[in-house]
């Protein structure tokens, strides 16, 4: 069966696409709006939100399309129509691709716990949990679910909504997340580079391994639909950690001398946004599902370190 990765030449998309091929799977497509080389894979240039690209790979079989293509966070907040013509226009073009197609398609999209906000900012949440989204990124990936659920409802896809926590530890450059410093307090420090904290030590994130969200994302395509139900969007298991903590994993990690490197310079922009964002995750319905959950803080980065030395 073809795969298609939207988002393939991104952080996840290509750990997505690594873990695909270690499964066996041959005809991966990558699309991206930037130009790429994934080894074994084929890479589309296009931008989802307005080439027709989508329309020609999916005329011929079923396929699994894992839709990870988005503007993330702070760039979401920063840039208002950009945020809602690529991640709702995005994924209107794409359900209409897939509608057109002779085909049942299998959709999985990446979602994020910013759909929720409001009155559960900063408390707990699990898959049922009204979504109250406090930014524009976390709206549209609510209105994306919300689509999923009705295309899914009409017949046009198999869908299903991975709510993903914050992913750590990210390599190479951040990206406009607001959350790039929980991956930067690690990977800077480690590689001996000064890394700053925006936010307070006391501030609660729900986080995950890069390695374990992949999986899962992975994982919630296999998972029978009607074991989901009418609601397809499943939280990715993640753990509540704090700067301090992770902080003290830092240290135990790569010592006194990394954990020296980051200094905390608080920004009221991004500490707003984090803040909006659930500390707590019951993700009960994930694991009952079988999808899988890191151990602790430390395996998350030691999984990075191995993934870097490698
Ligand atoms: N990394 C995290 O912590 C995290 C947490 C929650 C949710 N998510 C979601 O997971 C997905 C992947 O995240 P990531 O960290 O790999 O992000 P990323 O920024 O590394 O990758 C996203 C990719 O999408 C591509 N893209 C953007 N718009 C496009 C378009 N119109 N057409 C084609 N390609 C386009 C970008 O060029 C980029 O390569 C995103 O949907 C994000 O919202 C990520």
């Amino acid at each position: 069966m073809r795969v298609i990765v939207t988002g393939g030449a991104g952080f996840l998309g290509r750990l997505l696409i690594q873990g695909l091929q270690e499964e066996g799977v041959e005809d991966i497509v990558a699309i991206d709006v930037v130009a790429a080389e994934i080894p074994g894979c084929r890479v589309v240039q296009s931008d989802l939100a307005h080439d027709r690209t989508l329309d020609e790979l999916l005329k011929e079989s079923p396929c699994t399309i894992f839709h990870l293509a988005s503007v993330v966070s702070a760039g979401a907040e920063a840039d208002w129509e950009h945020a809602v013509d690529q991640n709702i226009g995005g994924m209107l073009r794409l359900l209409e691709s897939c509608r057109q197609s002779n085909h049942l398609h299998k959709v999985v999209f990446a979602s994020t716990l910013a759909v929720f906000g409001g009155g559960t900012a900063g408390g707990e949440v699990g898959d049922f949990v009204k979504q109250t989204p406090s930014g524009t990124y976390g709206t549209t990936k609510a209105i994306g679910e919300l689509l999923i659920n009705d295309a899914t409802r009409k017949g046009h896809i198999d869908g299903r909504s991975a709510r993903l926590p914050t992913v750590i530890v990210r390599p190479g450059a951040p990206n406009a997340a607001a959350s790039g410093f929980a991956s930067g307090m690690f990977r800077e420090p480690l590689a001996g580079i000064p890394s700053v904290v925006p936010v307070s030590e006391e501030t609660v994130m729900v986080v995950g391994s890069a390695q374990n969200t992949a999986t899962g994302i992975r994982m919630l395509a296999e998972i029978e639909g009607s074991l989901l139900g009418h609601d397809r969007a499943v939280g990715i298991p993640g753990l509540s950690a704090t700067v301090s903590e992770m902080l003290e994993v830092l240290e135990a990690v790569g010592g006194p001398e990394a954990r020296a490197l980051v200094s905390l310079e608080y920004d009221a922009a991004t500490d707003q946004l984090v803040q909006s964002w659930p500390a707590q995750l019951d993700d009960r319905r994930g694991r009952e599902l079988g999808l899988p959950a890191d151990p602790n803080l430390e395996s998350m980065v030691r999984a990075y370190v191995e993934m870097i030395n490698r």
